[in-house]
């Protein structure tokens, strides 16, 4: 009978210790399993964070220089707005040839408005006025309106540079590119 009854401890101590075994392991497995999921994770990441620096994010901007047409497609003593929503800018035609007002208050870089009956650009956003030329004449412009680099390509066709400006400030609306003479 005590043999018995001492048999029948030892199982169950054994079976404890199985299971305390059991319980350890699948802790084991657990944290190692975490382990692994946690580097995998970041190894991705890393990956991931790599690729972008390969295919870096790049601003394609457009090309500054467009092309506006033959000269005969605008008359004497008129402002053109026809690129003003495109590119932003007028083009005007005097007795002496064409130039090109850049379409940007020097106030704080709104759009003007060519009120043709009033032969003004109006500034909307604080009432700046130029005149048909870019000169400032009322409201808070500073300024006069940059004139932009004007010329003929070998088609015969007026080519503006917006990169290039003209200042009225400067005394360079008299520089060569700052008007077309056709
Ligand atoms: Fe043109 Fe202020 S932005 S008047």
């Amino acid at each position: 009978m005590a043999e018995a009854e001492t048999k029948e401890k030892s199982a169950s101590k054994d079976a404890k210790e199985d299971e305390a075994q059991n319980t350890i392991w699948s802790r084991r497995e657990f944290f190692s399993l975490a382990g692994w999921a946690a580097f995998l994770g970041s190894l991705g990441l890393s990956s991931l964070y790599f690729a972008r620096l390969l295919f870096p994010r790049v601003l394609f901007e457009p090309s500054p220089i467009f092309k506006a047409g033959n000269p005969s497609d605008y008359t004497v003593g008129e402002v053109s707005t026809k690129f003003v929503k495109d590119q932003r800018v007028w083009i005007v035609r005097d007795l002496e040839g064409i130039y090109v007002i850049f379409a940007l208050c020097t106030h704080l870089g709104c759009t003007p408005r060519w009120l043709k009956t009033e032969s003004k650009y109006k500034c909307p956003c604080h009432g700046s006025g130029f005149t048909k030329q870019g000169i400032n004449f009322e409201g808070p412009a500073p300024r006069a309106l940059e004139r932009l680099k004007v010329a003929l390509a070998p088609d015969g066709q007026i080519i503006v540079d917006k990169s290039k400006k003209f200042l009225f400030e400067k005394d360079e609306w008299g520089k060569p590119g700052a008007k077309l003479f056709v």
